[in-house]
């Protein structure tokens, strides 16, 4: 990874044969953390939907593209790097004081997020140049 603080992590799913794949997430074995939330986004309809475009003082999450493709754009406020998410048994870790902006939602894409805290507002930084001189510090 260029950018710091996120990595992929990969759950091999259980291959049932024609009876599909069945995979298993068990937080402190597969998450770095304890999950204290999950949600997630569907009705991705619109070409120019755009999400994130904020980063985390705390929270610590990773991400799961279930269905369909998107890319995720990550800046750590030196490097910038896309990662295109488009299975179900690779997700992206995504650490703290890292500006993330979700798009180009394809085939009816649904992402769940595993999260490490509750939501809390306090814990976003919104404005791109506060993140920066963030992530300065
Ligand atoms: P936000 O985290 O900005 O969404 P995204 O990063 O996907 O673009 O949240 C959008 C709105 O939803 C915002 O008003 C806060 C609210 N929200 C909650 O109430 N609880 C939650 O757990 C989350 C993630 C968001």
């Amino acid at each position: 990874m260029k950018v710091k603080n996120c990595k992929f992590i990969e759950i091999p799913p259980i291959k049932d044969g024609i009876d599909g794949y069945l995979t298993v997430i068990e937080d402190t074995k597969h998450i770095p953390f304890e999950v204290k939330r999950v949600y997630f986004i569907n009705h991705l309809t619109s070409k120019f939907a755009l999400r994130g475009r904020h980063a985390h003082r705390q929270l610590e999450q990773v991400m799961y593209c279930m269905n369909g493709s998107c890319t995720v754009s990550l800046d750590d406020g030196y490097q910038k790097q896309n990662i295109s998410l488009n299975s179900a048994d690779k997700g992206l870790y995504i650490g703290t004081n890292l500006w993330h902006t979700m798009s180009e939602f394809r085939e009816d894409c649904v992402l769940v997020v595993l999260a490490s805290d509750k939501y809390k507002e306090a814990d976003y930084i919104r404005d791109y140049q506060e993140f920066l001189r963030t992530a300065a510090k």
